[in-house]
């Protein structure tokens, strides 16, 4: 069998950059944004647990199995699949595995570019001194301001739907790795830094039980749907994203050990920034389950209150850009790659296209937030379907299809030889977690929703 294939896009410089990139990709808005508003919504602790039992179980086997048929295949998730189906012998219709997650990159790039664009937005804000002194009540008008008017929105959105597309038109390799190599500890001291604040409000250990103490009286069958399609979102899991990047992998790289430092550093900042925001919320009498805005009404509170706030106000939204960003180009490289190899487009005009159709359904969630506010479809706006059904459908379907090809489809020789684990037992783990649990879990989750169990 064919062990040399190349790939046309590139390739990383070393493990090192590829546990870079992916962390990138699996650090952004997914935890410092949506971990804090969807545990606020879901009651806390219990959530909280759920989430974290499908990053162990379900997260770190698949994070390994997608980087290993990504390194194998070379090429974008849906030739990838085309490329694996005819070495495993398998049925054609495995490729459509590949074209569902370029389709969920693209849908929630749509809605993540907004959000990306407030927070770029609020670097200026807190540039200028907007949060300076400010209380709970100020904080949240400001935003319900700025979220009100369709325009600024737009502006932002088309903003960073533009500077997205110029880094992912300018390749692989230049400058994401060096854009990570900063952010990652830049932002891991700062969220410290909010942690410390935190502990000054008073409300620091309400915050912590919130978070941390399972109730499990609050769950219901839709919040733990949440918990594990968040843990794929968060991940990166289930469309290919973390398939591209391993496409760009050297040959001799653990994927072991890679995959589970991608999970650790995720999980925790997660675990920081909820940290963070809580004692904030209780400690201005604010609702935890106050949805999207939650970060951007919380933590300028801090930022307007505490020493060297306007400096750290600044510096953490321009991180939380730049970690929007990194993420940002992994959603949309599936299908630009795509583009690329199979149309033998030119990567700027790969870019232009998938940029321009992604910027358009941004357009819906812009609404969601004004405009169309009380337009809703099953008791929800445009912005909260498309989130339903990318991270809490198409997500977690993705990655059920992949555990399957990974575990029973691809021939396990070859699924062996490429995770090349250190220890014969670690493969057994791996596949019986790929096999079963992984399954089990995703099955179980949605038998639970549509009311069987
Ligand atoms: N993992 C990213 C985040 O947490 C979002 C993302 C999802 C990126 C799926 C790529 C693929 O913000």
């Amino acid at each position: 069998m064919d062990m040399d294939k190349k790939t046309v896009h590139g390739e990383w410089s070393s493990r090192f950059a590829f546990i870079l990139a992916a962390t990138g990709s699996a650090v952004g808005l997914g935890n410092i944004w949506k971990f804090p508003y969807i545990t606020g919504e879901n009651g806390g602790g219990a959530f909280v647990l759920v989430y974290l039992i499908s990053v162990l179980v379900i997260g770190i086997p698949l994070m390994m199995a997608e980087s290993m048929l990504g390194r194998r295949a070379r090429q974008s998730p849906i030739g990838a699949m085309r490329l694996l189906t005819k070495e495993a012998n398998a049925d054609e219709s495995w490729h459509y595995l590949g074209w569902m997650g370029v389709l969920a990159g693209m849908l929630i790039l749509s809605y993540y570019s907004v959000i990306a664009g407030w927070s770029m937005a609020y670097v200026f804000k807190a540039f200028f001194g907007s949060f300076s002194g400010a209380e709970a009540r100020d904080i949240k008008e400001l935003f319900d301001n700025f979220t009100g008017s369709p325009l600024t929105l737009i502006f932002w959105h088309t903003l960073f739907m533009s500077i997205t597309m110029w880094l992912v038109a300018q390749g692989i390799q230049n400058g994401l790795e060096k854009a990570v190599r900063v952010l990652m500890p830049g932002l891991f001291v700062l969220l410290m830094l909010l942690v410390g604040y935190a502990m000054t409000t008073g409300a620091y250990e309400q915050g912590l039980s919130f978070l941390f103490k399972p109730d499990f009286s609050k769950i219901t069958g839709d919040a733990i749907l949440i918990a594990m399609g968040h843990a794929f979102f968060t991940l990166s899991l289930g469309m290919g994203a973390i398939m591209v990047y391993g496409a760009y992998l050297p040959k001799n790289v653990s994927i072991a050990r890679t995959s589970l430092l991608v999970v650790a550093a995720d999980t925790v900042v997660a675990l920081l920034a909820g940290i963070a925001i809580f004692p904030i919320v209780f400690a201005n009498h604010l609702e935890p389950s106050s949805g999207p805005g939650l970060i951007f009404q919380t933590l300028p509170i801090a930022f307007g209150n505490m020493t060297g706030g306007w400096f750290a106000g600044v510096l953490f939204f321009v991180m939380l850009v730049f970690a929007a960003l990194t993420s940002a180009i992994s959603l949309i490289e599936p299908a630009v790659a795509w583009l690329i190899e199979s149309r033998t487009m030119d990567r700027k005009v790969a870019c232009i296209w998938t940029g321009l159709s992604v910027w358009v359904l941004g357009l819906g969630s812009v609404f969601s937030f004004n405009i169309w506010s009380n337009v809703k479809v099953f008791d929800k706006t445009f912005f909260q379907l498309l989130d339903y059904l990318t991270a809490n459908l198409m997500l977690p379907i993705g990655g059920f299809c992949i555990a399957i090809f990974a575990g029973w489809v691809m021939v396990q020789k070859d699924a062996e030889a490429e995770l090349a684990l250190a220890n014969p037992l670690y493969y057994q783990i791996w596949l019986i977690l790929v096999r079963y649990v992984a399954h089990a879990g995703i099955f179980l989750v949605f038998l639970h929703v549509v009311g069987v169990l």
